[in-house]
């Protein structure tokens, strides 16, 4: 995904902030995010005091998150490592050494883009091989969203709206379709430039079907052991979530 619409789309969602904190002040640090885009959790994390290993399969998305540490003044190092590191890796097959966490967390949805139960045994694998005794997984899912269909006269959130070097993003949700495999969600993204040529393109993002019993009965065949849950609420824009928490 390109860095403007990942911004865009997913940069002003801050409900689920005060959670990862809290299990950060829990479990301790380096936290590894996975799937951490242009970095919206592990920036936070980062102006915390925690350290972070920032994971994701999009150099693009991870450089800018580079930029953005580098731009932040209100990050305070609290040790000679830099609070943020980078790993381009796919988070179903992933080897990071010998390096541990206590706790390892996929915010938003992000477990349902991994193609299925195959992609997630992949990933849960993964994470537990890099968690340290004893150390959790932390994973927020959605197990249902709202339905509606634009064209069909049904309410939507309002759009996503950004403006940057003269440029307006704009991205107007339009669809949630619900199937057997999961949901289809789709968008309109609108750009206009400074002297007012538009540009429009759909977008469609694929979210496997997750529930809470089933991600753990997975945890559980990798190796894990239930270990609560905790939920994010829903705000006008955004739904809401469980996190599920394994322990290694
Ligand atoms: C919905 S965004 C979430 C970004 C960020 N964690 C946040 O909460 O704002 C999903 C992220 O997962 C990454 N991603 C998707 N599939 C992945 C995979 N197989 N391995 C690693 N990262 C992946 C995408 O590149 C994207 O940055």
């Amino acid at each position: 995904m390109s860095v403007i619409w990942h911004d865009v789309e997913c940069g002003s969602y801050v409900e689920d902030l005060p959670l990862w904190r809290s299990l950060a002040a829990s479990y301790g640090d380096p936290v590894l995010d996975v799937g951490a885009g242009t970095g919206r959790v592990a920036v936070d994390l980062a102006r915390a005091g925690y350290q972070v290993t920032a994971l994701d399969r999009d150099p693009d998305l991870l450089d800018a998150l580079g930029t953005r540490l580098g731009r932040n003044s209100e990050i305070v190092v609290v040790s000679s490592q830099a609070p943020v590191s980078t790993v381009v890796a796919d988070a179903r097959d992933f080897n990071l050494g010998e390096r541990r966490f206590p706790l390892v967390i996929v915010p938003m949805q992000t477990i349902q883009l991994l193609g299925g139960p195959e992609g997630r045994a992949g990933f849960l694998r993964c994470a537990r091989r890099h968690l340290t005794p004893g150390g959790v997984l932390a994973v927020a899912i959605a197990e249902v969203l709202d339905l509606y269909e634009v064209a069909d006269g049904l309410p939507a959130p309002g759009p996503d709206v950004r403006e940057e070097d003269g440029f307006v993003y704009s991205s107007q949700p339009t669809a949630v379709r619900a199937d057997r495999a999961g949901f289809v969600l789709e968008r309109r993204r609108e750009t206009v430039g400074p002297s007012g040529e538009r540009t429009v393109e759909d977008n469609l993002i694929r979210l496997d079907r997750l529930t809470v019993r089933g991600l753990e009965r997975e945890g559980v065949a990798a190796g894990f052991e239930p270990a609560g849950r905790r939920h994010v609420p829903a705000t006008d824009d955004y739904s809401g979530s469980e996190v599920v928490i394994l322990r290694a």
